[in-house]
């Protein structure tokens, strides 16, 4: 597996792979890489033969200074799990590499990064969108790979790749889950051991409310959702940003069931905030 830190070294590769007529897809990552990463580079090479991986823990989409400093790194075995996974090269650019003196431009997409996540972490998707812009130019893919776990980070990212004709196939994968349901993610390793068990009731919550709307329980959406809110504050959740249903494509929130919906949901156990979100099957939905 190759690993370089400059710009040039990712040049020079995808200038081999081009040149040798290997296409190669590309899985943006901020590092504390778990299952759900290694998930991401297999889906890669699913689609080409050549898979490279980038870790940037990126400033700029870290509303929060603490956040941004709490954020779980480890980079020698990060390196080894995506080596594992079949991984050729790993880009790990600096701030610098990104950022350099003078950089001015931010790439902000509207409509679709308003609610959610935009308003609850204000700037959050400008800097999504700015980093994410910058590493498919810089790496021109043919596939990037991103976890649905982040729903809406997904539908930004398409939104911004359609508008600005990057020319790179979006490829979204499926949540890997823990055994218990809980999605993986980098940072629940920022949970305790009792938070842990008591994160479990965030997608419990979501699954309860899918089955209450697919089996078209003559209850209002908003009744089902606050059952939902009040199963998560009872297992120990200290705040609960949203737990909507929404349109799978938009992000616009639905009073009612129709169409391809999602259920999305981001709630805070102790200080570490989780987002979760599943899909609510159409042809099910019986009213
Ligand atoms: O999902 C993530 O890990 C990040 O938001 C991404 C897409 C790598 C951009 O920094």
């Amino acid at each position: 597996m190759q690993i370089f830190r400059e710009l040039s070294g990712l040049d020079r590769l995808s200038a081999s792979w081009c040149a040798d007529d290997e296409q190669f897809s590309l899985v943006p990552t901020m590092g504390a890489i778990h299952e759900g990463h290694v998930a991401l580079v297999v889906e890669g090479k699913r689609h080409t033969a050549r898979v490279a991986a980038t870790i940037f823990v990126n400033p700029m989409q870290f509303n929060d200074k603490a956040d941004l400093e709490r954020y779980p790194r480890s980079e020698e075995a990060d390196l080894a799990k995506l080596e594992a996974a079949g991984c050729d090269a790993v880009w790990l650019p600096s701030v610098e590499e990104i950022y350099p003196a003078g950089f001015a431009t931010m790439v902000s997409v509207r409509g679709v990064s308003d609610r959610w996540e935009g308003e609850y972490r204000p700037g959050h998707f400008d800097g999504v969108g700015t980093v994410v812009a910058k590493l498919l130019i810089s790496a021109l893919p043919n596939f990037a790979i991103f976890g649905e776990k982040d729903w809406q980070q997904l539908a930004v990212i398409r939104q911004l790749e359609r508008d600005l004709n990057i020319g790179v196939d979006i490829v979204g994968f499926p949540t890997v889950r823990d055994p218990d349901g809980l999605a993986m993610s980098s940072r629940n390793s920022l949970l305790s051991d009792g938070e842990r068990g008591q994160a479990v009731a965030l997608p419990e919550a979501l699954n309860e409310a899918r089955a209450a709307i697919e089996a078209g329980e003559h209850i209002l959406v908003s009744t089902l959702l606050a059952v939902a809110r009040a199963k998560l504050v009872e297992a120990g959740f200290t705040k609960v940003d949203y737990l909507a249903l929404v349109d799978a494509a938009t992000l616009e929130p639905l009073d009612h069931a129709h169409g391809d919906m999602r259920l999305i949901a981001a709630a805070t156990i102790g200080s570490t905030r989780l987002i979760d979100n599943i899909r609510v099957e159409m042809d099910t939905v019986s009213r």
